[in-house]
């Protein structure tokens, strides 16, 4: 019960911090909000879109004409470790909307 107890209390405080920080991407500055998203979860320290960005990973402008929209949500909550070294953190605390704005903005880049 007490392990139970932890997990929810790590769970409720991870996703208040992501909330927080959804809350601030969503902020309308004229941005797109995926791009927000983007540069909010830090996506450019490792891909670059649109000659931005590191090159640590593959360059994400022409990801459209590789995977789905869904191929890359699925990359975001359960990235392929055989492919990434397991190095590409896990997206899967964002909620689906968020999720669904970055997928289509990247697939729509082509
Ligand atoms: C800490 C580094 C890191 C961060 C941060 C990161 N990724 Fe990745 N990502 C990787 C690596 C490494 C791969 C796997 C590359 C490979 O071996 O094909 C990858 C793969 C991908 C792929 C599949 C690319 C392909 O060509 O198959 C997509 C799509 C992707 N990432 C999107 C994102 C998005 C969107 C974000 C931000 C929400 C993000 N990544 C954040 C490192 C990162």
């Amino acid at each position: 019960m007490k392990l139970k107890t932890i997990i929810i209390t790590c769970l409720l405080a991870t996703s208040g911090g992501y909330i927080q920080v959804s809350a601030t991407a969503a902020a309308d500055h004229g941005v797109d909000p995926a791009l927000e998203l983007i540069h909010t979860f830090g996506c450019k320290g490792c891909h670059s879109i649109q000659g931005d960005g590191s090159s640590t990973a593959p360059d994400l402008t022409n990801i459209g004409s590789r995977m789905t929209v869904n191929q890359i949500k699925g990359q975001l909550t359960a990235p392929v470790e055989s492919r990434s070294g397991g190095f590409m953190p896990s997206y899967k605390t964002l909620s689906e909307h968020e999720l669904d704005l970055i997928s289509q903005y990247l697939y729509n880049l082509r």
